[in-house]
């Protein structure tokens, strides 16, 4: 191996810079040229990257983005799309890969290999932490911290207008950023995918807690389960009550990393790199219980039947709390 190529796919997640910054500098130090690939597969099919050192990732360390733009490529998705980047692989010289990215990501990095055998390492980079074989994904983290910050405001108005809010998160189809910020946020009520929820009970609690003296509530709501406003307008058809809609949205995105994300970061872009060196491919690297995990793409883009568990934990403890 003497040539690798990086790349960034999917949904930028706060972080990613600081994996870049790993990846180039580790394969430097291993002896290894590296090329910076850009807007993820769309820079292989296009031919877009640039010969990276290691003063080419001066200064992203705490920058959120990525350096190296992203993109979700639809043509990655047809073979036609797929010969192409592997042309350019072949055209630029490179022997291996390391995508930073989600499980599409992932799911597209699978079938380069199975239909080129191009050797290629992920670094789980998602602000949703939704794979499997890592406890946490680049990004999600700070994700969190932003969502929290938010909903740490909305309480200062909460109580003061003695108001019902309904605070919309992102996570896709993951519970992860609305039962985590749920707990810290101490949130009356976490609407999340796949927990079964009934609307007219939740109403039916929010009257009965009025008449015991409890007056504000934030409810998290995933945009996995429902959108904020048909939320409100369901409580507002059912009670009455004074209830306002928050879409979070793309701001949980952006930011400076986190310690946390930063450090994550680091440690799995040298992982990837050495992985990929060793001979490994169709894989990404993780941590878990603060050991590197090398997991097949296959499985880290299943379903986590433990996680859903720990989940409705966090859910009853979220509930008891908030009495
Ligand atoms: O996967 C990351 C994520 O931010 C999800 O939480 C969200 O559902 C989705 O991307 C939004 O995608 P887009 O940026 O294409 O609107």
């Amino acid at each position: 191996m003497k040539k690798i190529g990086v790349l960034t796919s999917g949904g930028d997640a706060p972080g990613m810079n600081a994996a870049i910054r790993s990846v180039v500098r580790c394969a430097i130090h291993n002896g290894l040229e590296v090329k910076g690939i850009f807007r993820g597969y769309e820079g292989l099919i296009n031919n877009e990257m640039k010969d990276m050192s290691a003063r080419s990732v001066s200064n992203i360390l705490s920058r959120g983005g990525t350096v190296l733009k992203t993109s979700r490529s639809e043509e990655f998705m047809t073979k036609e799309g797929r010969k192409k980047a592997f042309d350019t692989i072949k055209k630029n010289g490179l022997d291996g890969l390391i995508i930073i990215g989600g499980n599409g990501s992932f799911q597209g990095a699978h079938v380069l290999w199975q239909e080129f055998k191009v050797p290629n390492i992920g670094i789980p980079g998602t602000i949703d932490n939704d794979i499997n074989g890592s406890d946490y994904t680049i990004g999600s983290h700070t994700a969190v911290n932003t969502a929290l910050d938010a909903i740490d405001k909305i309480r200062d108005t909460v109580t003061s207008m003695e108001r019902i809010y309904v605070v919309e998160v992102m996570g896709r189809k993951d519970p992860f950023i609305a039962i985590t910020v749920g707990l810290a946020g101490g949130a009356e009520e976490v609407l999340f995918p796949p927990h079964e929820y009934n609307l007219d009970d939740m109403c039916d609690e929010i009257v009965e807690g009025r008449k015991k003296g409890k007056v504000s509530w934030i409810i998290v709501v995933s945009e996995g389960v429902a959108k904020a406003t048909d939320i409100v307008a369901k409580i507002k058809e059912k009670t009455n009550f004074s209830v306002r809609p928050v879409v979070l949205g793309h701001t949980q995105r952006g930011g400076s990393p986190t310690a946390f994300d930063r450090v994550l970061a680091s440690r799995l872009g040298c992982d990837a790199v050495e992985a990929l060196i060793k001979g490994k491919s169709d894989a990404m690297v993780g941590i878990v219980s603060h050991e590197l995990r090398i997991t097949p793409y296959e499985e880290a883009c299943k379903e986590d039947k433990e996680k859903t568990l720990l989940e409705e934990k966090m859910y009853k403890l979220t509930k008891i709390l908030a009495t």
